[in-house]
């Protein structure tokens, strides 16, 4: 019998098994799981992935990534996309100073995390508002991310200086004052960032999908990371932070993000709709 040309469903169908495959190949070579990661996503990234490896199609991809570890890392970069800037949405900083700052005042000792921090960018530019404000000295701050390799970079604090003209107008927006170059020193190529920015943050890989909570905390954010993930796993790791949350706590998502499942919307109240800021709901812990 002749294999003629596959019908649009016999192709949707054969493409979605060699993803499958790859995900699963990618599972036992790296531990990391990313089938619950948004199909979309994972479909347009090996798309691109194979045009710059020059392969013909999945399956040829899928026989690469068996026998070239670099390529295995390179489609686990491409998964986790680590695009990221310093005082990324202004608007949302500059709303967290003027509403959150207040409220953490109170508190000895505030506790954050930046789940999913990429390469740090985020968690030194909370830190430099937090110092402006006068609290970094009692903040313990942690920030995480499945990407080890990411997490190298971001302890280190040096960014390239053709960047910095762009987050020194991110960090006014936001509501910064001062000489922005006053928090770090300079070279022909690099920023590198002030002791006293870097030494405050505690850098740990950690993984939403299977890793359990870390500590209590008063402030999470958690910005487009859950972007990537379908609806279970977005509801999984909104059930992880809501129970890594101190029962005053804010929770901060990304401009693009929101908590989808009713379950979740039980969980928060709304604090600031457009900057995606979440108060805990206390009311399941209270059971009033
Ligand atoms: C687009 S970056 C966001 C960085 C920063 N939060 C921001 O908003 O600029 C998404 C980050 O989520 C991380 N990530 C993806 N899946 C993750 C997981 N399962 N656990 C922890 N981090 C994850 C990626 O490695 C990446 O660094």
């Amino acid at each position: 019998m002749m294999n003629g040309p596959l019908n649009i469903n016999e192709h949707v169908e054969h493409e979605k098994k060699q993803i499958d495959l790859i995900l699963e190949t990618v599972h036992q070579l790296s531990g990391f799981d990313f089938n619950n990661y948004n199909r979309n996503h994972i479909k347009r990234r090996l798309h691109l992935r194979m045009s710059q490896e020059g392969s013909s199609d999945l399956t040829s991809l899928l026989n690469e990534i068996n026998c070239n570890p670099q390529l295995l890392d390179k489609i686990l970069n491409d998964f986790s996309i680590q695009v990221t800037t310093m005082f990324r949405d202004p608007l949302f900083f500059l709303k967290f100073r003027r509403n959150v700052i207040p409220l953490l005042k109170n508190f000895p000792e505030i506790y954050v995390w930046h789940a999913g921090c990429s390469t740090g960018e985020e968690a030194y530019s909370l830190a430099i508002l937090l110092k402006e404000e006068g609290l970094l000295e009692r903040a313990r701050i942690y920030a995480t991310d499945i990407s080890e390799e990411a997490i190298n970079k971001a302890r280190i604090g040096k960014f390239p200086l053709h960047r910095m003209n762009n987050y020194r107008k991110n960090y006014y927006a936001a509501g910064g004052e001062l000489e922005f170059s006053e928090y770090y020193n300079a070279d022909d190529t690099y920023a590198y960032f002030d002791p006293s920015i870097t030494n405050s943050i505690y850098f740990h890989q950690h993984n939403l999908v299977v890793d359990g909570s870390i500590n209590e905390f008063h402030i999470i954010l958690c910005r487009n990371v859950c972007i990537y993930f379908n609806a279970d796993l977005q509801n999984h790791v909104h059930q992880l932070l809501h129970a890594s949350l101190h029962n005053e706590g804010f929770l901060c998502l990304g401009d693009q993000e929101s908590l989808i499942s009713l379950d979740s919307k039980k969980y928060f109240q709304e604090f600031d709709a457009k900057c995606k800021i979440y108060k805990k709901n206390d009311y399941f812990r209270s059971g009033s």
